[in-house]
C-alpha cells in the first residue's frame, strides 16, 4: 500500500529522516516505534505530502506520490488523524465529520448555483455518512455534542471519524493512544482492529505504548536516528539488541542532555 524508497530529510544540520526505505503492506496493521527524536514523525509527515522529502521516493498502492499535497494524497485515500483544531470544537460532532473536504460540489458555488438538487443529495448523502461513522464507532448518542464537550477518548474517535468519511485505504495515526486513559485507549485499539478486519482499512502507526503496538501491529517496523534498524513481530523486536541499545542509547543521552518532553 505504501512503498518508502531512500527518503532522506533535513532540518538544517538535523538529519531527521536519513536514507529510510520500508513498506506498509495492503490490510496490514503496521506499527512505527522508536526513541524520541527518531524521525517517526517527520516520516509521517513526509507520506502524507505535509513535508517535502529532500530524496527519495513515496508509492501509494503503486503510484508514484513524491511531493504531492496532503488535500490530493486524502483523495486517493491516504488518511491522516489531526488534532481537533479550536475552530472545530465549537461545532457539533456530526458537523465535524460533515466538515470533512470530500470534493462535494456545495464547495464550489459556481457549481452549487446551477445543480441546487445535486447539491442536496450530496448533503444528504453526506450527512448519511456522517451517521454510519458515529454508529460505527459508537458515537451516535453524541450526534448533536459540541466537539469541545467531549472526552480525551471522544474526541480520538472523533479524530479517527474524521478520516473514515472519506472510507481511506490507509489511515497514519500519530501517537493515537497520547494523553488517553487505559479503558478509552482499549476501546479504540478495538475500534482499529475491527476495521481493519471488517473494512480492509489498512493501518500505519506510531506508538509509544509497547503493550497497544504488541496488540495490535504486524510487523513493528523500528527506527533509530532517522533510519530504519529493523522489523518483524513485536516478541521478535523485544529480543533485538540492537533495538534494546538504540532505546537505553536515547534515554542515555536524555539524561545527559536534559529531558526533552
Ligand atoms: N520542523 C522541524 N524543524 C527542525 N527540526 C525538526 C523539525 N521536525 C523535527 N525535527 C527534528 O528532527 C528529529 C526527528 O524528529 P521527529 O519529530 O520526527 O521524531 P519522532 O520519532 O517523532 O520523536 P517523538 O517520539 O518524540 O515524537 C528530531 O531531532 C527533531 O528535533
Ligand atoms: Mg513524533
Amino acid at each position: 500500500m505504501i512503498k518508502v524508497e531512500n527518503v532522506s530529510k533535513s532540518f538544517g544540520g538535523i538529519h531527521a529522516v536519513e536514507d529510510c526505505s520500508l513498506e506498509v503492506a495492503t490490510g496490514s496493521v503496521t506499527g512505527l516505534i522508536g526513541p524520541n527524536g527518531a524521525g517517526k514523525s517527520t516520516l509521517f509527515n513526509i507520506i502524507a505530502g505535509l513535508l517535502p522529502p529532500d530524496s527519495g521516493k513515496i508509492l501509494l498502492d503503486g503510484e508514484d506520490v513524491t511531493g504531492w499535497p496532503a488535500h490530493r494524497l486524502f483523495h486517493k485515500g491516504l488518511a491522516r488523524t489531526f488534532q481537533i483544531a479550536q475552530e472545530f470544537s465549537r461545532m457539533t460532532v456530526i458537523e465535524n465529520l460533515m466538515a470533512v473536504p470530500s470534493g462535494q460540489s456545495g464547495e464550489n458555488l459556481f457549481k452549487a448555483w446551477f445543480a441546487w438538487g445535486k447539491v442536496v443529495a450530496e448533503e444528504r448523502a453526506l450527512r448519511e455518512r456522517a451517521r454510519e461513522v458515529l454508529a460505527q464507532l459508537r458515537l451516535t448518542h453524541l450526534e448533536r455534542e459540541y466537539a469541545g464537550n467531549l472526552s480525551g477518548g471522544q474526541k480520538k474517535l472523533l479524530e479517527l471519524g474524521r478520516t473514515m468519511m472519506i472510507r481511506p485505504k490507509v489511515v497514519l495515526l500519530d501517537e493515537l493512544g497520547a494523553g488517553v486513559n487505559r479503558t478509552l485507549l482499549g476501546e479504540i485499539a478495538g475500534e482499529i482492529e475491527r476495521l481493519n478486519r471488517e473494512h480492509g482499512y489498512t493501518f500505519f502507526v506510531i506508538e509509544h505504548d509497547m503493550d497497544l503496538i504488541a496488540r495490535l501491529c504486524q510487523p513493528v517496523i523500528v527506527m533509530a536516528e532517522g533510519r530504519v534498524l529493523t522489523q518483524g513481530s513485536m516478541a521478535e523486536i523485544r529480543r533485538n539488541e540492537a533495538v534494546i541499545e538504540a532505546y537505553l542509547g536515547a534515554r542515555h543521552h536524555k539524561q545527559v542532555g536534559g529531558a526533552d518532553a
